[in-house]
């Protein structure tokens, strides 16, 4: 049996430049896996079979079978496998989880079947099965264009330590497309964020709280009425440079140090709000 961790992920920047012919947005963003994890168990069977531990993921529409039936379909291998999902990270929260688990199959199954694909090979695949996809074929610290299926590993960032909020409206149906939907001309920009935060990072080995965007941050109140509540405590509590985690509707804000995220999270708990502590989590795996 193999066992992997399947991390979540931010957007420490993330910026829209525009729309494209086939109708989706083109990006540029600098993702960076965290250390809250789903882990994934895979055994050798005859036939693919799948069962998560939240049952509202426990179908066979989710994407860890979609990625199994891909990876079979087109490299024509007989057999199947037996999938566990011990699943922890939030979901419909924009923290990619989904996404996350739908590459570490890809990378797993590629080893069970003994089927030798490439990290190049695999992201191909992943693009086939929703533009997050491939960043975690990657993962830890990279750059994200196109619609999200050119993966640019970048030097493992030092350690940020987050608070993320999880309002309770996650899991909308058809959020992502609803939310690009809702981008006009004005909230475009032309990857001077990202170009920013490249530059701190390699000239000061980091990226500062304050160079952290994220385009949908523009339209968050009026596609998530009740967010401003949430993004208001964690004001509240001293939490500053407040970003959506990708398309949300998650909240993540970079602390000072491990501390000072714990005492914002204590703050947020205390008032029976569901809030985190994680840190970036630089772990990069082989095919
Ligand atoms: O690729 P994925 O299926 O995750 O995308 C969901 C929806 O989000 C797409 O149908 C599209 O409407 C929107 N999207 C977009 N541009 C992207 C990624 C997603 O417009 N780069």
């Amino acid at each position: 049996m193999l066992e992997y961790t399947s991390p979540a992920k931010v957007n420490l920047v993330l910026e829209v430049l525009g729309k494209r012919p086939d109708g989706y947005h083109e990006l540029k963003s600098i993702v960076q896996t965290i250390d809250l994890c789903d882990t994934l168990y895979f055994e050798l069977a005859e036939e693919v079979s799948f069962q998560c531990t939240e049952p509202a993921l426990n179908t066979s529409q989710n994407l860890v079978v979609r990625a199994a039936n891909l990876l079979k379909q087109t490299t024509g291998y007989g057999g199947g496998a037996k999938v566990l999902l011990e699943k922890r990270i939030p979901w419909g929260a924009g923290l990619g989880g989904g996404s996350s688990n739908a590459a570490i199959t890809l990378i797993a199954l590629n080893r069970l079947w003994g089927l030798n694909l490439s990290h190049s090979e695999l992201a191909g695949l992943a693009t086939r099965l929703g533009s997050d996809v491939p960043f975690f074929i990657y993962g830890s610290t990279a750059l994200v264009e196109g619609r999200g299926e050119k993966v640019t590993p970048l030097d493992a960032l030092p350690t940020i330590w987050l608070v993320l909020l999880i309002p309770p409206f996650t899991g909308m149906p058809d959020k992502t497309r609803r939310l690009f939907s809702l981008l006009k001309p004005e909230h475009y920009t032309s990857g001077e964020f990202v170009s920013k935060a490249l530059e701190s990072q390699r000239k000061q080995g980091g990226i500062a709280p304050s160079l952290m965007f994220n385009t949908f941050d523009k339209i968050a109140f009026e596609t998530f009425p009740s967010l401003e509540y949430y993004w208001n405590a964690l004001q509240e509590v001293g939490a500053t440079y407040i970003h959506l985690v990708g398309s949300g509707p998650c909240l993540f804000s970079a602390a000072d140090n491990r501390s000072h995220a714990e005492a914002i999270a204590t703050s947020l708990t205390k008032k029976g709000l569901k809030a985190f502590v994680t840190s970036t989590k630089p772990a990069r795996r082989d095919p």
